[in-house]
């Protein structure tokens, strides 16, 4: 499949846009402060915190750092459930809900509940195996990225 390039000026922080990359969803996130500040304190419940284990197949090496991306606010990732394929839903405003008190916000699978932080990096005690796949892309200029 072609390249897709996106531009990221309207996407203001906090918000998600999807585009379709190979006939998938790709989730664009321009992540808020206070999303970045909850990433590593979400570390010791997670299944592969650093994406160096089960998910290491999981993102280009310029995404293996504690935010999974290039440049910390954008996340660019493949919005597709480890487990059985769905698309799971955004949940950015740290709100807990109710199979999971603890749970700081990010996405949420409605098939089988599984969790994931704002950096596609999975909870443990759900389902999906891995985190979230991140593509391969990368930043044309300030405003705008390339994926694949
Ligand atoms: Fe997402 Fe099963 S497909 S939890």
């Amino acid at each position: 499949g072609a390249p897709v390039t996106q531009s990221l000026k309207k996407i203001e922080a906090g918000q998600q846009l999807i585009v379709g990359w190979r006939s998938l969803p790709v989730f664009i996130v321009n992540r808020t402060p206070a999303q970045l500040t909850a990433l590593a304190q979400q570390d010791p419940r997670l299944v592969d915190p650093k994406s160096d284990g089960a998910s290491a197949d999981q993102q280009p090496k310029y995404a293996q750092n504690e935010t999974r991306s290039i440049k910390p606010e954008w996340l660019v990732m493949v919005g597709i459930c480890t487990h059985l394929g769905c698309v799971p839903n955004y949940v950015g405003e740290m709100k807990p809900e109710p199979f999971d008190p603890n749970w700081q916000g990010g996405y949420y699978c409605p098939c089988h509940h599984s969790r994931y932080d704002m950096a596609g990096r999975v909870y443990q005690g759900v389902p999906a195996p891995k985190n979230m796949q991140i593509p391969p892309y990368h930043f044309v200029d300030d405003n705008t990225v390339q994926i694949g």
